[in-house]
């Protein structure tokens, strides 16, 4: 799949096939979420992997308020922040946002499916990470995707919105 055509037709994901997802499509992912841009070149970043069936259960109900897609998805990565790591003080979520956004990519690429599951800024789902994957007080959970092959297709959308460009000046609307 060319580049724009990723971009243009992935959505989120949040039902999944009993259909595994192979170590080597894992380590595709993970090394798409690391070649992700960051400040200085800082990559502050760590990533918890599980294919553990009790574990993806575990983050259903501690984490994702019991919905079904961790109870279906094959596999579940959690993107943590090592704040001791980040090129330039401050600029670590942004960073780890651009992996998140590439392993979503690659996902796509993949025939996977995946959806951003928001944890930095929730406390509760910062504690089900903690409590499921054992990350310790010192790196910041982030964002959490579970993994698997889709279970529901959805179309692409065009949301390209004149209304939010201003050329060359602010144009106030
Ligand atoms: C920062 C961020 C946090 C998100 N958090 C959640 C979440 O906690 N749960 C969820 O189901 N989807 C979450 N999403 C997915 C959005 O709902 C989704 O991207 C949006 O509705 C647009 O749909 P699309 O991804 O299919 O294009 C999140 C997306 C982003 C970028």
């Amino acid at each position: 799949m060319d580049t724009m055509t990723a971009i243009m037709t992935r959505r989120s994901i949040r039902a999944f096939k009993d259909a595994p997802v192979t170590d080597e499509q894992m380590k595709t992912l993970l090394e798409a979420a690391m070649n992700a841009p960051s400040a200085g070149d800082g990559r502050p970043w760590h990533f918890v992997v599980t294919t553990d069936r009790a574990q993806l259960d575990a983050l259903a109900d501690e984490v994702d308020e019991g919905n079904a897609m961790f109870k279906q998805a094959q596999a579940a990565v959690l993107i943590c922040l090592d704040e001791s790591l980040e090129g330039f003080k401050g600029f670590g979520p942004q960073d780890c946002s651009c992996a998140a956004q590439n392993l979503q990519l690659a996902a796509h690429d993949m025939g996977l499916g995946t959806v951003w599951i928001a944890i930095i800024n929730v406390p509760p789902r910062v504690a089900g990470c903690r409590k499921v994957f054992g990350v310790p007080e010192e790196m910041t959970p982030f964002a959490l995707f579970p993994i698997g092959v889709p279970g529901e297709e959805l179309k692409a959308e065009v949301r390209y919105d004149e209304s939010r460009i201003h050329n060359g000046r602010w144009v106030k609307r």
